[in-house]
């Protein structure tokens, strides 16, 4: 199969395009015929090794998908060969920079019918990360104020059309450029983060999402009320230590299940989450796409396109 692939750490100068060994499913597992994938912020930092995770080269990237199935292993019955599916791999696993990919059945859930394979690989992951942070994390509740950093991004984009669908009041940030971008996505208020500080124009908000990191994590904390709670999931494996007794510091726990996809596909195909905007490229272009997605200023996703 045709695959982008790296052989060791360094710049997006390492990706390659090329042919590499097709995966032969398990029992459980079932093959599936790429059709989109997409980048995700984790894949740089898995090219440059900033997780010091151990891996086997030649590695293939990539954690969403989606595709059709073109095989089953003996135990898998789930689904039949033709189904259109999406997902997302196993926690610290990777491989959907590539044609083909073979994954166990439970992580998989099928493609609503109103979606094509781009619309399900863009919302596959940052849909979990979203759902995970703000349904189950931070159990955000109709009429709290909530804070999201980040807006224009990936997870940031999806959590605003959520939080909003849910009830909540959403106030994020992002630069003056995609002001308009999450308006579009229902934020009900935009910090532009390059000219005010939010820690002047916000306070007493039940909740923060933190999609950013670094200085911006540490400094939500201050507009949070008393007995407020915040998620954080740019800012390593552990949540931030809180420096108030009375705010909660979370991490987000993305657990990969078909139920966690049958979410993103229910809310996408009612309308309730909007198809992020997107850039496209081929496989052979991953360096490209590496060099965007690293320079942490994206609005919405860059896919893949693997096959018509
Ligand atoms: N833990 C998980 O399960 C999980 C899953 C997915 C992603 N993540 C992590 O979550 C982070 C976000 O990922 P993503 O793919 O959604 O988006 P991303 O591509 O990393 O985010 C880019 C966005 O961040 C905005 N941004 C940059 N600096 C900012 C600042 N100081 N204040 C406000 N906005 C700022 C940019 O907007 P402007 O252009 O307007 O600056 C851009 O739209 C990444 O670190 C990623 O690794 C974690």
């Amino acid at each position: 199969m045709k695959a982008s692939y790296f052989e060791k750490h360094g710049g997006p100068e390492v990706l390659q395009y090329g042919e590499l060994p097709d995966p032969t499913p398990e029992s459980n597992e079932i093959l599936i015929d790429i059709h989109a994938a997409s980048v995700n912020g984790a894949d740089w930092k898995v090219r440059t090794n900033q997780y010091g995770r151990p891996i086997d080269f030649p590695y293939i990237l990539g954690r969403d998908f989606s595709g059709i199935v073109s095989a089953l292993g003996s135990e898998a019955a789930d689904f039949k060969v033709g189904d259109e599916v999406f997902g997302v791999c196993e926690n610290g696993q990777e491989g959907t920079y590539a044609e083909k990919i073979a994954m166990d059945q439970k992580l998989v859930a099928l493609k609503p019918s109103n979606l094509s394979h781009l619309d399900a690989a863009s919302l596959a992951l940052i849909g979990l990360t979203a759902i995970v942070s703000i349904e189950d994390c931070l159990q955000l509740q109709k009429d709290e104020k909530i804070l999201i950093q980040g807006g224009a991004g990936g997870v940031a984009g999806f959590a605003i059309q959520l939080a909003k669908h849910i009830g909540a009041y959403v106030i994020t940030t992002t630069s003056a450029t995609n002001s308009d971008y999450v308006k579009a996505l229902g934020a009900d208020e935009v910090i532009d983060y390059k000219t005010q500080d939010f820690t002047e124009m916000v306070s007493d908000c039940d909740a923060v999402f933190d999609t950013v990191g670094g200085d911006v994590a540490m400094r939500s904390f201050e507009v949070i009320k008393s007995g407020g709670r915040a998620a954080f999931i740019a800012s390593g494996f552990k949540a931030p230590d809180s420096p108030r007794d009375d705010v909660q510091s979370l991490r987000p726990d993305a657990q990969r299940s078909r139920a966690r996809m049958e979410r993103v596909a229910e809310l996408a195909s009612n309308g309730v989450v909007k198809i992020p905007e997107r850039q496209i490229f081929s496989l052979s272009q991953a360096q490209e796409a590496h060099r965007i997605s690293e320079g942490r200023h994206l609005r919405g996703k860059l896919l893949f396109e693997i096959k018509e």
